[in-house]
C-alpha cells in the first residue's frame, strides 16, 4: 500500500520510545489517544542500555537536600536550583511508581555483603516520606522492601537504584509491557521523524505552534504525517556525533536537530559528558564499564600498574565524572598508554558475578575476566548535558510542543551531570510534562473555547514536498560525511579544547554542512542521509556554544581560558 503523504491524527504525539516517551505516553493515554512513534525497534534507546541505575533518595542515612548539594556541586554553578530542588524531591514517589508498574530493583541480601555504616535500610516507605518533602532526611521507616543501594562519582551517598547491571534493560521492559496493555497508545516501530510541522512553518500568523511531525516510514519509504493537539520529543541524546561513544546507533541528535530548525531555543550543548570507562576492544564498540563498579571499589590504575586518582581529586576513584575522564585523558597522554585499567580484582569474585553479571558476561565472552585481572578502559561521549531548552514542566518555546529526557535542557545538569541523574530527570519531568499536556488538551478540547481552532491540529496539514528529488546515486557521499564529521568531533571537540582546534572544526563542519544539505534537497531522504543532516548541525551547535564559553567549566574544558568566569550563564543559540 502506498502511505506516502499519509496523515495520522491523534491527541497526543510522542516522539521516542525510550523512558521519557513512555512515561508521558502512559499518563497522557490516560484522556487521549497517543502515538508513539520511533525510529527502529520499540526497545532500542539509550535507556535499554542504562547499567548503574536511577538516583532517588531512599536511605536512612540519606537526604533530599545532600542530593541537592550533590547535583548543585557537580553542575558547576550552572544548575537551576529550583529545577534541582524539584526534581531529587519528585524522584522518589516516581520511583515508587516504577516499582508499581513492575519495575524489579535489586534488594539487599541481608549478611551477603560489607555493610558500611553509611549503608542502611532503604525503603519503599521511605521513598515515599522524602518525596512527601521531608528535606534534610527521611526517618528510617522499617522492614517494607530494602533496596540494594549502589553508588557512584560525585554521589555523597549510596542512593543509585539498580536492577542488576542491566537497569535501563529492566525499566523499558516493564515500561513496555504496560504500553502493550493501554488501548489508547499506538507505537509505530520504523518510523523515523524527519522534521515539526509548526504554525511558522505552514506561513500560519501568530505564536509559533507545533502542530506534529513528518516521518519516514523506513518498511516503505513513504514520507506519512503525523497530527496531534500536543507533541512531545523524546528522541535521547547525539553521542553518535562522536567517533567513540558508550551511545547505541539512535543516538543521533534527531529530536535536537528538529527542534533548532522548528526555531527553538537550545542550551549549553558544549557540556558532552565523557564517560571514563569504557571497555578498551575493537569489537567491543564502546562496551560500558559502569561507573557503579568503581561505586563498589575498583581502582583506576596506569600501565604501570600505579593507581593514579588520588593525585587528582580528594575523591580519587569516585570524583566527578569529568575529572576522571580528563584524570584518564591525561594520564594516557603523558605516558602514550593507549588505555587505563580498571581494577576490581581485589574483591570477592562471587560478589562481582553477582552484582555486575551483565558487565562479567561481556568482558568474559570479549576474553578478559574482571574477577582475576584489571580491564582496559577508554572515555567515550556519553551523555549530553545541554538540549532543547524547557521548563521542569517540559515545556519548549514553542507552543505545543514539550521535550523531555536527554534531548532537553531544563537546568538540571548544569555543566556537568551527576551520575544517575538523567534517567531520574527523564522520569520526572515527562511525569510533570503530562499532567501540564493533559490539562492543555482538555483547554483545546473544549468546544467553547476559541483555542480550538487555534492550532487547527484535526485539519489536513501540509503534505510533504519531495519536488523532483532523484533517488540518491553516491550513497558515499553519506558514509564519507559520517566518519569525517565523527573523527572530526573526536579530535578537535574532544575532552580538552582550544580555540584553535575549535575554528578549525568550525570550518570544516560548516563545509560539510553545504555539502550534506545540498545533498538532502536534491535526493529523496533516507534514514541514513536525514541522520547525517542532523548529526552535522548537532556538530555545528557543540562548536558554536564550545566557541562562545570563553571559561573552563564543568564538562568544557580549555586550555586558552583555563579558569571560570565570576558570572555564570548558559549559552543559547537559536536559529533566528
Ligand atoms: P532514549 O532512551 O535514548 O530514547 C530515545 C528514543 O527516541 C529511542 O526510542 C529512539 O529510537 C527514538 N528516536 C530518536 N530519534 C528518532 C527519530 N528521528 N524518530 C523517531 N524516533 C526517534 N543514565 C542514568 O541515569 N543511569 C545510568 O545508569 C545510565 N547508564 C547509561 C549507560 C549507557 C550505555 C548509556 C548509553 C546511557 C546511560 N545513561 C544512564 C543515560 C540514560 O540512559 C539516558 O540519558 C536516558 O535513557 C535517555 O532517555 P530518553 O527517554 O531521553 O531517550
Ligand atoms: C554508569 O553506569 O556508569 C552510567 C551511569 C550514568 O550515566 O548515569
Amino acid at each position: 500500500m502506498d502511505t506516502n503523504g499519509q496523515q495520522h491524527n491523534f491527541d497526543f504525539l510522542v516522539i521516542g520510545s525510550g523512558i521519557a516517551g513512555l512515561t508521558f505516553a502512559l499518563k497522557a493515554a490516560r484522556v487521549g489517544s497517543v502515538a508513539v512513534i520511533t525510529k527502529k525497534h520499540r526497545a532500542e534507546s539509550n535507556t535499554n542500555y542504562a547499567q548503574g541505575g536511577i538516583a532517588a533518595v531512599m536511605a536512612a542515612d540519606d537526604s533530599l537536600e545532600l542530593h541537592v548539594r550533590d547535583t548543585l556541586e557537580c553542575g558547576a554553578g550552572l544548575c537551576k536550583e529550583d529545577v534541582v530542588r524539584t526534581i531529587v524531591s519528585e524522584g522518589p514517589a516516581l520511583v515508587r511508581e516504577l516499582v508499581e508498574r513492575g519495575v524489579k530493583f535489586s534488594e539487599r541480601e541481608n549478611n551477603s555483603r560489607d555493610k558500611p555504616p553509611a549503608r542502611r535500610a532503604a525503603s519503599a516507605k521511605a521513598a515515599l516520606a522524602a518525596a512527601a518533602g521531608s528535606l534534610g532526611g527521611g526517618a528510617n521507616v522499617g522492614p517494607t522492601t530494602e533496596f540494594d543501594l549502589g553508588r557512584e562519582g560525585g554521589h555523597s551517598r549510596r542512593r543509585v537504584l539498580h536492577a542488576g547491571d542491566i537497569t535501563g534493560r529492566e525499566i523499558e521492559r516493564a515500561l513496555l509491557a504496560a504500553v502493550a496493555a493501554e488501548k489508547n497508545i499506538a507505537v509505530f516501530e520504523e518510523m523515523l521523524a524527519i522534521d515539526l510541522i509548526t504554525t511558522q512553518k505552514a506561513g500560519q500568523s501568530g505564536a509559533n505552534r507545533c502542530l506534529g511531525c513528518y516521518a519516514l516510514n523506513e518498511k516503505t519509504n513513504a514520507v506519512e504525517v503525523f497530527a496531534a493537539k500536543i507533541t512531545l520529543i523524546a528522541t535521547g541524546g547525539s553521542g553518535k556525533v562522536y567517533l567513540y561513544t558508550s551511545n547505541p546507533d539512535i543516538a543521533s541528535g534527531d529530536g535536537l536537530a528538529m527542534a533548532y530548525r522548528a526555531d527553538a531555543g537550545i542550551a549549553n550543548m558544549e557540556f558532552i559528558q565523557f564517560h571514563p570507562t569504557c571497555l578498551y576492544h575493537p569489537k567491543a564498540k564502546s562496551f560500558l564499564i559502569s561507573e557503579a563498579v568503581r561505586g563498589e571499589g575498583a581502582i583506576l590504575r596506569g600501565k604501570d600498574g600505579e593507581p593514579f586518582m588520588k593525585r587528582y581529586h580528594p575523591m580519587a576513584d569516585l570524583a566527578p565524572r569529568d575529572v576522571v575522564g580528563r584524570a584518564i585523558d591525561a594520564e594516557m597522554k603523558k605516558t602514550g598508554a593507549e588505555y587505563a585499567l580498571l581494577d576490581i580484582t581485589h574483591k570477592d569474585a562471587d560478589f562481582i558475578r553477582k552484582r555486575f553479571p551483565n558487565i562479567y558476561a561481556k568482558c568474559l565472552e570479549l576474553g578478559y575476566d574482571m574477577t582475576r585481572e584489571p580491564l582496559p578502559v577508554v572515555p567515550a561521549a556519553h551523555y549530553q548535558c545541554g538540549g532543547v531548552v524547557t521548563n521542569a514542566d517540559g515545556e519548549t518555546e514553542i507552543e505545543g510542543l514539550f521535550a523531555a529526557g536527554e534531548v532537553a535542557c531544563t537546568g538540571l545538569h548544569g555543566a556537568n551531570r551527576l551520575a544517575s541523574n538523567s534517567l531520574l530527570e527523564a522520569l520526572v519531568v515527562a511525569h510533570r510534562a503530562a499532567h501540564v499536556a493533559v490539562k492543555q488538551h482538555s483547554t483545546l478540547s473544549a468546544p467553547a473555547s476559541a483555542k480550538a481552532t487555534a492550532g487547527k491540529p484535526r485539519s489536513t496539514l501540509p503534505p510533504w514536498e519531495s519536488g523532483n528529488a532523484a533517488d540518491p546515486d553516491e550513497l558515499v557521499v553519506v558514509t564519507h560525511n559520517w566518519d569525517e564529521i565523527r573523527r572530526l568531533m573526536w579530535d578537535y571537540v574532544g575532552i580538552v579544547r582550544t580555540d584553535k582546534r575549535l575554528l578549525r572544526a568550525r570550518a570544516r563542519i560548516q563545509n560539510l554542512q553545504r555539502e550534506i544539505n545540498q545533498f538532502y534537497w536534491d535526493y529523496k531522504v533516507t534514514p541514513d542521509l536525514i541522520e547525517l543532516r542532523n548529526l552535522a548541525l548537532v556538530a555545528e551547535l557543540i562548536i558554536e556554544s564550545a566557541l562562545q564559553r570563553r571559561e573552563s567549566r564543568g564538562l568544557h574544558y580549555t586550555l586558552d581560558y583555563p579558569s571560570l568566569q565570576p558570572d555564570a550563564r548558559d549559552t543559547v543559540l537559536r536559529k533566528a
